[in-house]
């Protein structure tokens, strides 16, 4: 078969990365999708196994920091597009082994660029570098205003700062060296797949195993949730339709305080799994605050709306729902990803 692009997605075994990799497969019979994922405790190829035997589909393990490595790789398959996920990507991991962070998310996208621009010749025509980055490089709002494209970086946590000096690597190459780039700046992603170290899938583990439910803080902290099939879409979008050279903001319109989102979890889970009403709250339990927490992300996302036409397509409660149920019905992939290292994990985190 002949394809018309060659395109690299890196971190795709892990949560949003599987579900980019999934649709550009399905949808792009013309394009060759190379997965490259160091399946970290993060990457799980069990993610993958509907589009695993593609024939436009081929997963590489690999790592991004492995400069010999991705230079021949880059060498071997000259590869038009790199949609970049690969990253390390909890904010409390961060504060525990902050270096971690710096290698892969700052030293692995610099690898990256280096190896599409050496093997670009300088001759850019058709490529793009697409950063995947978050709303966190921003830093943190009070109680009013959003984040748009042209809020000052701010970044408070070892994760934030990594992703933001990524995000400043990937625009100084763009004015250097005019290397073609785009990048999208995301609000917090939920739904199948996500690792149950992040909120959401966290939680819903501890109630399926009436653990308790660890709230930072007084829970009065707020984030943007985006049902994470929604966030493939505008990746999507802005890969193919993005101007080269700009940012756009990804959000759910869609703000939540922990506590709430925490109760009406506790209220869904309890009526997925047959128990009497209040059951889960009483898991809640309010513990030691995460250091440097920033209290309230939300994200203007106009500008994707109006020069993409990109909007939310799932509701917060309608996305919810399929979350849950997706964890309850994938019992298998749960035990997997929360035995072994997992362990050892959960107990430095929370006892
Ligand atoms: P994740 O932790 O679920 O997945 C990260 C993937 O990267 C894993 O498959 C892991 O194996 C791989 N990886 C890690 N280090 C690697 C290395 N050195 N070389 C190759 N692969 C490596 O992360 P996620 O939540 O899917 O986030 C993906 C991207 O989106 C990240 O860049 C993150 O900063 C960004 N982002 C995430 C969110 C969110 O809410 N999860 C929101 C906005 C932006
Ligand atoms: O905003 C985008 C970011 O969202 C992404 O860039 C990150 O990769 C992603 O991890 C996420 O970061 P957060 O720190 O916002 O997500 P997390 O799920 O870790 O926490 C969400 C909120 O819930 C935050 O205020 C901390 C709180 N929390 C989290 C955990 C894990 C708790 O109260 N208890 C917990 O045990």
């Amino acid at each position: 078969m002949n394809y018309n692009k060659k395109v690299l997605i890196t971190g795709g075994a892990g949560f949003i990365g599987s579900h980019v990799v999934r649709l550009f497969v399905n949808k792009y019979s013309n394009y060759q999708i190379f997965n490259l994922d160091a399946l970290t405790y993060a990457g799980n190829l069990e993610n993958l196994k509907d589009v695993e035997n593609a024939s436009n589909y081929s997963f590489i393990k690999g790592d991004i920091t492995d400069e010999a490595f991705i230079e021949a790789l880059f060498e071997e398959h000259n590869f038009d597009s790199v949609i970049h996920l690969a990253a390390e990507s909890h904010v409390d991991r961060s504060i525990k082994d902050p270096l971690a962070f710096v290698k892969t998310n700052v030293i692995g996208t610099m690898v990256l660029l280096n190896a599409f621009k050496s093997h670009s010749g300088g001759n850019y025509d058709g490529k793009l570098f697409y950063h995947i980055s978050t709303d966190e490089v921003y830093g943190t709002l009070g109680d009013t205003g959003l984040f748009t494209e042209h809020t000052p970086y701010d970044p408070n946590s070892p994760y934030s700062a990594s992703k933001a000096s990524s995000d400043h690597f990937v625009r100084a190459y763009g004015e250097t060296y005019n290397l073609p780039y785009v990048i999208t700046n995301c609000s917090n992603n939920y739904g199948q797949n996500q690792f149950p170290e992040k909120l959401i899938p966290l939680f819903i583990n501890n109630i399926i195993n009436n653990k308790a439910l660890p709230v930072y803080g007084d829970g009065n902290y707020t984030r943007d949730w985006l049902y994470v099939k929604d966030h493939a879409i505008a990746i999507d979008l802005v890969f193919h339709k993005g101007k080269q050279g700009e940012t756009y903001n990804i959000g759910g319109f869609n703000e939540w305080k922990n506590i709430d989102l925490v109760k009406l979890l506790c209220q869904q889970m309890d009526v997925k799994l047959g128990r009497s009403e209040g059951t889960s709250e009483q898991l809640i339990t309010f513990v030691k605050d995460r250091p440097g927490h920033d209290l309230r992300y939300a994200i203007d996302a106009s500008k994707i709306k109006t020069e993409l036409g990109w909007e939310p397509s799932v509701t917060f409660e309608e996305g919810l729902k399929k979350t849950i149920d997706w964890y309850l019905d994938n019992g298998t992939w749960l035990d997997h990803v929360t035995s072994g290292q997992y362990q050892s994990y959960y107990q430095k985190q929370y006892n």
